[in-house]
């Protein structure tokens, strides 16, 4: 069975690009893989987070992971912080890494940008994040990395990176692969169809949550931006945010983009139609989830055998990264001094 990882952050309320760019793909296939799934709280803190909203939200991105329907019986799920090694290769895999190689991630430049205290005050965390994603993914040998379209250069960079440090080192770390959808790959902000849907962005109302009220969300998809003209056709160019609800539409209801159209006269029959398929796909998952987060003991539970679990197999990678680069082994401790 191919070893899958995948994670999602915890910096802010789970999406609907999250759910049909990624998350409904690792229930999906967990039965078919060896499925790692983790809430990735280190890099959440790469852009600063209050503690407690940061310990709240990371419990409660576990709960919607079991509520999509990731099996803790089926899959390792568990949060990044609780296994150190990560942190450990990501320091082994800086010193791989060039700043050139950095400086290209698209991502950063769109969330340096974003700071309003400029480039320069941003944290050196969120310039080196990439390596960091690397080294979760390059932990556990992991060879399909299911994601959105906008992890396509990160997964790029951690190939080349495990590459470089194969060629250097001997054959540590296994090469993986992004596995993107062909559909909902990049679901647009509902507000501006030019950026995609995030977590973090300071408008929320072109973000769907997941977990958001139906009438909310009815409210959002009523308010969102069209195009100039009047036709219901797909055309991701000239059409941009008529396209993007289309696409939704299609994903929710299992339809082409295009063939998601049919029958739909005006603009305003299609944020109707979108925003009932959506309302009736996040029901089901909107009951689970408040079901789990009434018992925080078993999840916790969950936590701490996924964390053992993940554990168990990243020691064994980390030891031989170690190996390789020729840190000295630590001597067993001696029982008596002298
Ligand atoms: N707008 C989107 N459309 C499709 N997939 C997305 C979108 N935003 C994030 N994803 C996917 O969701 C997963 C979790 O990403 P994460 O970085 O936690 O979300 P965000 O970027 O919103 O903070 C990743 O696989 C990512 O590719
Ligand atoms: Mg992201």
């Amino acid at each position: 069975m191919a070893r899958v990882l995948s994670g999602i952050q915890p910096s802010g309320e789970v999406h609907l690009g999250n759910y049909l760019g990624a998350l409904r793909r690792w229930a999906g296939e967990q039965h078919e893989h060896d499925s790692f799934y983790c809430v990735v709280d280190l890099h959440a803190v790469t852009t600063p987070q209050d503690p407690v909203t940061l310990r709240t939200r990371t419990l409660e991105t576990v709960a919607t992971l079991a509520a999509v329907g990731i099996d803790p019986e089926v899959s390792t799920l568990f949060v990044q912080s609780h296994v150190h090694e990560h942190a450990e290769l990501c320091w082994l895999l800086e010193c791989t890494t060039s700043m050139g190689e950095l400086r290209r991630m698209t991502q950063f430049k769109d969330k340096a940008a974003r700071s309003t205290s400029g480039t320069d005050a941003v944290a050196a965390a969120l310039f080196t994040y990439p390596v960091l994603q690397a080294a979760d993914i390059l932990v556990y040998d992991a060879e399909r990395i299911p994601v959105g379209e906008d992890q396509k250069q990160h997964i790029e960079l951690t190939r080349d990176v495990a590459q470089r440090f194969n060629h250097r080192y001997g054959e540590v770390f296994v090469l993986p692969e992004a596995v993107i959808p062909r559909a909902a790959a990049r679901v647009l902000d509902l507000q501006n169809p030019m950026a995609k849907m995030s977590k973090s962005v300071d408008s929320p109302q072109g973000t769907v949550g997941l977990m958001e009220d139906p009438k909310a969300i009815e409210r959002k998809f009523k308010r969102a931006v069209t195009d100039s003209g009047e036709e219901v056709v797909y055309d991701p160019t000239a059409k941009p945010g008529v396209s993007n609800l289309l696409s939704i539409l299609g994903a929710a209801t299992g339809q082409e983009p295009a063939a998601a159209a049919a029958g739909l006269a005006r603009y305003s029959d299609l944020k109707a139609a979108a925003a009932e398929a959506v309302v009736e796909l996040v029901r089901p998952v909107q009951e689970r989830y408040a079901a789990l987060m009434a018992d925080r003991g078993e999840l916790e539970r969950v936590l701490g055998r996924g964390a053992e679990k993940a554990q168990s197999v990243a020691a064994v990678t980390l030891a031989r990264a170690r190996e390789a680069m020729g840190f000295l082994p630590r001597p067993p401790t001696s029982r008596r001094g002298g």
